[in-house]
């Protein structure tokens, strides 16, 4: 794998995503390829303080200024930094992306869908991933997981939860090339099998 890739990872909070993730860099490290590991928000220090007021602000934010700081975050994030490190061959992998939008702010908040594309392809220029990893977690599993100390968004209803998962393997099915689902109901090392298994055809292709 001499090329650089834009590997993201999406699932609800609790899915497992940030656990994988060391786990993916453990495996990176040993097959000695450059990796970049970055999420979505706060990729950037700019996006660090969006990241702030998008899970801790307090008071009202109207869903079009979420969704349009969301976006600002993004902007800065694949222009100064996710996008050169594929330039060089690095292989990126993003803590959430594209993917999260659509299926939080379209499918769970009712925001229009098309709108919410026509945004990601300005801020993406049009480059979707070459590879998503759906971390599909039932949304009980999910809540268990992430307990009492829940951010602005973790804390909304169990029904928004189940449209955001419902609205992720929607988009899935839209795009089986790009995606991989992975069952990520099952233990930590049962997931990463998974994902091993993926990351294996990946390297050794
Ligand atoms: N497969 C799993 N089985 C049980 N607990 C898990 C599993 N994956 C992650 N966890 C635990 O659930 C919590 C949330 O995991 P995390 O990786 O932070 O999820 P995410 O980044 O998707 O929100 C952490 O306490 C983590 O240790
Ligand atoms: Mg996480």
């Amino acid at each position: 794998m001499k090329k650089g890739l834009f590997i993201t990872l999406e699932g609800a909070d609790g899915s497992g995503k940030t656990t994988q993730l060391k786990k993916i860099a453990e495996y990176f490290d040993e097959h000695n390829i450059n990796y970049l590991i970055t999420r979505d928000p706060g990729g950037t220090d700019l996006g660090l303080k969006l990241r702030d007021i998008l899970l801790n602000y307090e008071g009202d934010v109207s869903d079009n200024c979420e969704l349009l700081l969301y976006l600002a975050d993004r902007a800065q994030h694949i222009d100064t930094k996710i996008f050169p490190a594929i330039e060089r061959g690095v292989v990126v992998v993003c803590d959430r992306h594209i993917d999260s939008t659509v299926a939080y702010q379209g499918y769970g908040r009712g925001l229009d869908i098309e709108k919410i594309n026509l945004l990601n392809n300005i801020v993406t220029h049009s480059k979707k991933p070459d590879l998503t990893l759906l971390f599909d977690v039932d949304t009980d599993t999910a809540s268990k997981r992430v307990g009492e100390n829940k951010d602005r968004l973790e804390s909304l209803s169990k029904e928004f939860h189940k449209k955001v998962r419902m609205g992720y393997l929607e988009l899935a099915k839209a795009e089986p090339e790009r995606f991989r689902v992975l069952d990520a109901n099952r233990s930590i090392d049962e997931v990463f099998e998974q994902v091993k298994d993926v990351l294996d055809s990946l390297v050794l292709s």
